[in-house]
């Protein structure tokens, strides 16, 4: 097979062409993104009708030591509920407490990672109806193995009515299994409410998992897309996102039900911190709102205009003036500068859907007519035959086989070329092709990916979805992040997203692919700045879908030959022994690119061999 490049020419790919999107799915935000360890902080996930159930908040003591139930005395006016435990022995009477003493605890999302010599801010509120002597500790899962401790003693006075409590905790040894427990010896009714346990160590101070952001940040995103897909649209309106719900202080904040991904969120990572995210990873925010839409009710059109002022104030509050209404709670939530709000989506895969061209309608003209700058984008797909609405992109979506999703690398190259940009905001191999993540799915997409790449004249933006798992909550399989209370690794498919970041604002060139094997080889070339050194490369990127060796000659005509260099060229190849081979916690590294340095450069003709399923990536200088 022959690969022609032409190096002087091409057309720019748009800046923002590659980036992210974030779902709460799979605990990808809350016991994931979102450093907070308590799981259900408030005690409002088992409803607001009390007694309540506190899952997964456990009980330390029996019967006869301790009563918990929770009641509606929470100071805050949005989440009524309140823990209250009656304790019922005292170490200094007849019914004395169990070693240890007697209260709750909380596992976290499956178990907290605590590690030695590291700091953690606890926060709670309490109350009660006599002096409080409450100790706070980490320990091993079974309550075992104390990692850190403090005591909180606090007089009648300090607790008749609601007090926050505020203190550190430093661990003294790693396990990565621990629990939080709030105990005491003492008599006496205690409340309790909203009760954090945040690392002190979070990506930027923001309350983000270092260690999950490092990942995003390397795949240097230029935008990100967020709070969801379907998270966004509710199985029930009453459980969709809505983003008043999640700014403002944080104990404030109701906390909802994800009805789609069936879990609770306290809302920690709300809206403000989706928008702090993206400008934190240098990204521009993408907020898709519901458009009074769910899986299973709607809003008419008629009665629509409440929730689309929803939308404005959502804008305001994101880029407003710090002295406008709702600029100024951002302000006040420590952040006056605007953010770079410049994109927002109506609503996630309801085209076809009775109200969405009434109720998309009505949004389109209130946001263009209030924000004009700001680019909508459409749910319905325009490749093939023009909207019948107005609109600046639209979203195209595909989770399908490995071998249609390779075809499909060729799906925008008679899109038409007029009307709105594409956004590919959700695509995937999944099923039995995929699994949790296979080679075979990831060089499906790598292809996929080339055919947009060289479509960019059109496509605008791409985003691989679902981004993020927790293990333990595998909702959607696959996904690109695989991560547990300590432990991450990459599937295939986001490495093979990491061959696409230099493409944001590169140009692609001109290629010719000559092969008697069309059907399994797929290429595409881009010439970038590379701004760490600030040298001009050409990056071909090449995917041999097929069960052989090829044998490629590559060309490049068009180059300075004074600006050729021998060295400094490399190559990077993604493949495996075989081709559903995945990445695990035990062999986080079995699929990752392996690159090597490239005795050749731009302008000499180069004689490679692609392995069986792989994809190739040449970095010339
Ligand atoms: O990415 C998972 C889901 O797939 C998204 O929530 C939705 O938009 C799509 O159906």
């Amino acid at each position: 097979a022959t690969l022609a490049v032409n190096a002087s020419g091409g057309k720019p790919i748009p800046d923002t062409f590659f980036g992210i999107f974030f779902e709460e799915i799979n605990h990808a935000g809350a016991g994931g993104l979102w450093a907070e360890l308590v799981s259900n902080r408030g005690f409002e996930a088992g409803g607001p009708n009390t007694p309540s159930n506190i899952d997964p908040w456990s009980i330390i003591g029996d019967e006869s030591s301790i009563i918990v139930s929770t009641d509606r005395s929470s100071p805050f006016e949005l989440n009524k509920v309140a823990l209250q435990m009656v304790v019922l022995c005292d170490s200094q009477d007849g019914n004395i407490c169990p070693a240890g003493g007697v209260g709750v605890y909380n596992p976290g999302f499956w178990g907290m990672n605590i590690e030695q010599g590291k700091k953690y801010k606890v926060i709670l509120y309490v109350r009660s109806t006599g002096p409080v002597n409450l100790k706070v500790s980490l320990t091993g899962s079974n309550g075992v193995g104390e990692l850190a401790s403090t005591d909180i003693i606090l007089s009648e006075s300090d607790v008749s009515d609601w007090t926050k409590v505020d203190t550190t905790l430093e661990a003294n040894a790693t396990n990565h299994n621990s629990r939080l427990q709030l105990t005491t010896t003492r008599k006496g009714v205690i409340w309790l409410d909203q009760v954090s346990a945040m690392p002190e160590d979070t990506y930027k101070g923001h309350g983000f998992r270092s260690e999950l952001v490092e990942m995003l940040a390397d795949l240097k995103p230029r935008f990100v897309r967020f709070p969801g897909g379907c998270f966004v649209e509710g199985e029930w309106l009453r459980n969709a996102f809505r983003w008043k719900a999640t700014v403002g202080p944080w104990e404030e904040r109701p906390g909802h039900f994800g009805d789609v991904w069936k879990y609770w969120t306290d809302d920690g990572l709300g809206y403000f911190e989706f928008l702090q995210l993206a400008k934190d990873l240098g990204a521009l925010p993408i907020w898709v709102f519901n458009n009074g839409i769910s899986h299973n009710d709607q809003v008419a059109t008629s009665s629509v205009l409440p929730f689309v002022q929803e939308a404005l104030d959502g804008i305001e509050f994101a880029r407003g003036d710090p002295t406008s209404k709702w600029g100024s709670l951002r302000a006040a939530m420590g952040h006056p500068e605007p953010f770079d709000l410049k994109y927002v989506a109506i609503g996630n895969e309801d085209c076809g859907k009775r109200n969405y061209r009434g109720n998309y309608l009505k949004y389109y003209s209130a946001i263009r007519h209030a924000y004009p700058d700001i680019q909508l984008i459409s749910n319905c797909d325009a490749s093939s035959r023009p909207l019948d609405h107005p609109a600046h992109m639209y979203d195209y979506h595909v989770y399908t086989n490995a071998n249609d999703m390779f075809s499909r690398a060729h799906i925008f190259d008679h899109a038409l070329r007029n009307g709105p940009k594409a956004f590919v905001s959700e695509y995937a191999v999944t099923g039995r092709d995929a699994g949790k993540g296979s080679l075979l799915a990831a060089l499906a997409e790598a292809g996929f990916l080339i055919g947009l790449e060289m479509n960019s004249d059109i496509v605008h933006m791409i985003s691989y979805a679902p981004l993020f798992v927790n293990a333990n909550d595998r909702r959607w399989n696959p996904d690109a992040i695989v991560f547990n209370s300590y432990q991450l690794y990459g599937t295939p498919s986001y490495w093979v997203q990491q061959f696409f970041r230099e493409s944001s604002g590169a140009t692609v060139l001109d290629t010719t692919l000559n092969t008697t094997s069309s059907s399994s080889l797929i290429a595409s070339a881009i010439a970038w700045q590379n701004s760490a050194d600030e040298k001009n490369y050409i990056r071909i990127k090449v995917v041999n879908f097929g069960s052989d060796t090829v044998s490629l000659q590559i060309s490049i005509d068009g180059l300075d030959p004074k600006s050729l260099q021998l060295s400094g060229s490399t190559k990077t190849v993604l493949t495996s022994a075989n081709v559903m081979d995945e990445n695990t916690f035990s062999q986080p590294k079995k699929v990752v690119p392996t690159p090597s340095r490239l005795e050749s450069a731009a302008g000499q003709d180069m004689n490679v061999q692609l392995p069986p399923h792989s994809f190739t990536s040449f970095d010339l200088l």
